[in-house]
């Protein structure tokens, strides 16, 4: 039989170990949809980023948000380095595609495998199994500010956060909605005891929410105290939703008690489905490892398996998830690890889970 729904896919590899590890999450991409038959993926690659800056002297075209806006899915390596042109720079397009395509909610999960160790000393899995709620649209990533008197001794700069209340209500909105389908517990991160304006407007959005959502049991912490807890008592977190820079904080962080930010997927999601959304993993282009052939795919293979699922075709995202976590109990492991394997072979391992899977 013909596959029965064909989607269109936007793959921008982009910079440093992002086309490595996004080659790897095609070939996995490809395997799927040959082992399940029913769909099929026209993936078509966007030579973006630095190299394509060299040729144009422009990170992207000027029209990418128009030529993206037609897939329906968006599949990122990295982005970024920052040896030749300064982050900001390089960075801006993704945050603007995350902002113009309103991905508001930022799905960071963070599941310590077996078979894979914590930096935590006693930590076992079971004890990490949470998943990070981004804000994404706005906050503290609002492209507001300025900066007066340049380089002079009274040189000023300013940058201000923008929080709405529409913002605040939609995301913790996901956030309880995705704790009633996990364990129940849902814990807000913000810091309202020193920025009362912004993250007071959080406080009282989550009190008027929390009784519609009685089933749920939720609590607020300020991002200080919340980091330190995720070291001392990860067990306790379940759903955290977070403002936009605290959740980029808290997701680092998150992935390294989890094992480490080569196994960390994201998914910048657009939940009315409006819009795409966008895949990839929590890491950037890690121009320290970069060129060696030796960083890990897991975080972007999971990335795509979490398109997958977005996309509908859960039982081929869940065969991905279930492969990633045979392939680590076997003890196959990158050198972020502890292991020796290169990004092809760690790929080439969880393939043949893949194929065993399905058989
Ligand atoms: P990074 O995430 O690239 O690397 C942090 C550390 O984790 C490095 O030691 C790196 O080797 C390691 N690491 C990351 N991914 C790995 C993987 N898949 N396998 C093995 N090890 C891995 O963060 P950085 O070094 O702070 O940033 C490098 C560049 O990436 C900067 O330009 C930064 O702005 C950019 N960045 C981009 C994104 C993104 O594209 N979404 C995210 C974070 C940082
Ligand atoms: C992330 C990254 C980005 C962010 C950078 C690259 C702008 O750190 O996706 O976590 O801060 O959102
Ligand atoms: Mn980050």
């Amino acid at each position: 039989m013909p596959p029965s729904k064909t989607f269109q896919i936007a793959v921008y590899p982009g910079d440093g170990i992002g086309p490595d590890v996004i080659d790897e999450a095609v070939r996995v991409l490809r395997a799927a949809e040959q082992l399940d038959g029913s769909f099929a993926l026209k993936l078509e690659t966007l030579p973006w980023g630095i190299r394509y800056w060299r040729e144009n002297s422009r990170i992207v075209p000027d029209d990418f948000l128009e030529q993206l806006r037609g897939f329906d899915a968006i599949l990122l390596g990295a982005v970024g380095w920052p040896a030749v042109l300064p982050d900001h720079v390089t960075l801006a397009p993704l945050v603007q595609i995350r902002q113009a395509f309103d991905q508001y909610a930022c799905v960071r999960p963070s599941r310590l495998y077996p078979g894979v160790k914590s930096v935590l000393a006693g930590v076992q899995p079971g004890d990490v199994d949470l998943v990070v709620i981004r804000e994404n649209s706005e906050g503290e990533y609002v492209d507001n500010g300025g900066r007066l008197r340049r380089g002079t001794p009274d040189e000023v700069a300013w940058q201000t956060a923008v929080h709405s209340r529409r913002g605040i209500e939609r995301v913790l909105r996901y956030g309880f909605d995705l704790a009633r389908r996990r364990r129940n517990r849902l814990t807000m991160i913000t810091k309202s005891n020193a920025q009362r304006h912004a993250y007071g407007l959080w406080d009282e959005v989550l009190a008027e929410l929390a009784p519609q959502f009685s089933d749920v049991e939720s609590d607020r912490q300020h991002c200080d105290a919340a980091l330190m807890n995720l070291v001392r008592c990860p067990r306790e977190f379940d759903v955290i939703v977070a403002s936009n820079l605290f959740g980029d904080l808290m997701t680092d962080l998150a992935g390294v008690v989890g094992g480490g930010l080569g196994l960390a997927p994201s998914a910048n999601l657009n939940p009315e489905r409006e819009f795409p959304s966008m895949f990839e993993p929590v890491h950037g282009s890690a121009p320290d490892i970069a060129g060696r052939g030796i960083a890990n795919p897991i975080a972007a293979i999971r990335s795509a398996a979490m398109m997958l699922d977005h996309l509908g075709i859960d039982a081929a995202s869940r065969r991905i998830e279930t492969a990633v976590e045979r392939t680590l109990a076997q003890g196959h492991q990158t050198p972020d690890l502890g292991g020796r394997l290169t990004t092809q072979e760690m790929a080439t391992a969880m393939l043949a889970n893949l194929e065993r899977n399905s058989a």
